[in-house]
């Protein structure tokens, strides 16, 4: 049998094809546009998900036995806010996960509602990202669009709902939304009365490897499958990149180099960080995870090299980067402002510590260790209430390069894993619809089955003394900044 995970990513959507053994048959990537309409904005067209979800699924399928396809699930971008009306039709572009524009209903939901209620309801806080303050604003500057919304979903669970008609969404990336109560995997009827929406405009929730429903017939025939394909709820992005690392067991790290750059920590039992620095998420096993967020993290190193130095040959430009912890050359990486730890939409990038004889290799490994140095600052935050880590399982797109990999490791002092896929999101959504199909007997069993070690990079103690340096300089950046930033804005 075959298994289609769906990875809808920020810049992309992944498919992958795996077989019942877990070896990955084909993967297929299909890049979309992202729009910026004001700075510190982030919109994408649903539709453009939609059709490169369906344009992918033709190609991922080519010279293969299509009739042996049995499930399709998801890892999907989290946070982001779709909105259909009464006849399904998208109101408008979904605001996306890194999208900045609702500090007004944050500083509302936090200082108004209050954080620790609000972190009673739904075991986090308001973030600019998080779904709950982009209805808030959807209602204050679009009124009458807010007022035909029928149905409010997350980015992945309208690729489900186009497959499968049915309004399904998952505890993991429903976490994310800050109306869901995390710890009884329920929607929390306190947040739907504050936000002022009504719970039938909400999906039904399942666990992350739960059948939803099959394939409609019209998606059946546009797709050539059968229409017994079934449909599982998935993840989000990072809960099933967990999935596809086999971050599982209580206490296990895994870090993501992708758009974003996230730190996850399985956890068996439900906890709450008291000052809410870290997301507190269901995972998609049926236990929970702590969860830090960078905004910009590969995205960072592409915006360097695409838009700026003019390049696709990021190995290239790697080649002659071989000093590490010995670079003058700062760069904070906050090209969309931050969430972990700074949670300020208004922080901006900024590269520092040039002189006349600076080299543009060296500018990109600042890039590279600016990123590495503010997703430290996330991690810092879970060493911080007691959790130990020692290695971490890399994924996303920036764990391609050994180089990163070892900035990792010597940054942050761990060991880093690399297993044997890489295609953490969609390696994991692929096992996720193994699972509701009844192939393995749970995501643990799977994992035991399909995930193993098959290289790590150790740190070096020298080279974990310089960057312990550079890393505290790195910490006193952020701070001198943001005075200029706020003054920037006029604050
Ligand atoms: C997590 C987050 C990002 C997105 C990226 O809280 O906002 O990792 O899921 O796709």
């Amino acid at each position: 049998m075959l298994y289609i995970g769906v990875d809808l990513g920020t810049s992309s959507v992944k498919l992958l094809l795996m077989d019942d053994k877990g070896d990955i048959k084909s993967v297929v990537t299909k890049e979309y546009p992202l729009y910026f309409p004001n700075p510190g904005w982030s919109e994408q067209k649903p539709e453009d998900w939609m059709e490169n979800l369906i344009t992918g699924i033709h190609e991922l399928l080519q010279g293969q036995d299509a009739s042996l396809v049995e499930g399709i699930s998801f890892g999907g971008q989290m946070h982001g806010l779709v909105v259909l009306d009464k006849n399904d039709k998208v109101l408008r572009p979904a605001i996306l996960w890194n999208d900045g524009r609702t500090q007004a209903e944050c500083d509302y939901l936090n200082n108004v509602i209050g954080r620790e209620k609000v972190s009673s309801y739904t075991a986090n806080m308001a973030l600019t990202g998080f779904t709950a303050p982009k209805l808030l604003w959807m209602k204050k500057h679009e009124p009458e669009l807010f007022a035909r919304i029928e149905k409010i979903m997350l980015p992945k669970d309208y690729l489900a709902y186009c497959l499968s008609g049915v309004h399904c969404t998952d505890v993991s990336d429903a976490s994310g939304m800050l109306l869901f109560d995390v710890k009884n995997r329920c929607w929390s009827e306190e947040m739907i009365e504050i936000i002022g929406i009504r719970k039938e405009q909400m999906a039904k929730v399942y666990e992350s490897y739960e059948v939803v429903g099959t394939l409609t017939s019209g998606m059946a025939e546009t797709l050539g499958l059968p229409s017994s394909v079934k449909i599982i709820a998935g993840a989000g992005d990072n809960a099933a990149g967990a999935v596809g690392t086999g971050t599982l067991e209580n206490g296990m790290c895994s870090l993501s180099l992708g758009t974003s750059g996230t730190i996850f920590i399985a956890t068996d039992e439900f906890a709450v960080d008291d000052k809410n620095a870290m997301h507190s998420f269901a995972h998609a096993n049926g236990k929970y995870h702590f969860l830090g967020c960078m905004l910009s993290a590969a995205s960072a190193n592409k915006w360097w090299m695409d838009d700026i130095v003019g390049t696709k040959e990021y190995a290239k430009e790697q080649a002659d980067i071989t000093e590490l912890g010995e670079n003058n050359v700062f760069f904070l990486p906050y090209l969309m402002g931050e969430r972990t730890p700074h949670n300020n939409p208004l922080a901006r990038a900024t590269f520092i510590g040039m002189t006349m004889d600076t080299t543009r290799a060296e500018m990109t490994q600042a890039v590279l260790e600016g990123v590495t140095f503010a997703l430290r600052d996330a991690m810092e935050i879970a060493r911080g209430f007691g959790v130990e880590i020692k290695r971490v399982r890399l994924n996303g797109g920036g764990a391609k390069s050994p180089l990163w990999c070892s900035m990792v490791a010597n940054i942050m002092n761990v060991k880093v894993d690399k297993i044997n896929s890489e295609e953490g999101p969609g390696y994991g959504a692929a096992i996720l619809a193994a699972v509701g199909c009844g192939r393995f007997a749970s995501v643990e069993d799977a994992a035991a089955k399909l995930i193993r070690v098959v290289s790590t990079t150790e740190q070096d103690t020298e080279t974990v003394a310089k960057y312990e340096k550079k890393y505290q300089y790195f910490k006193r950046l952020y701070p001198t900044m943001k005075p200029l930033w706020d003054l920037q804005e006029g604050k």
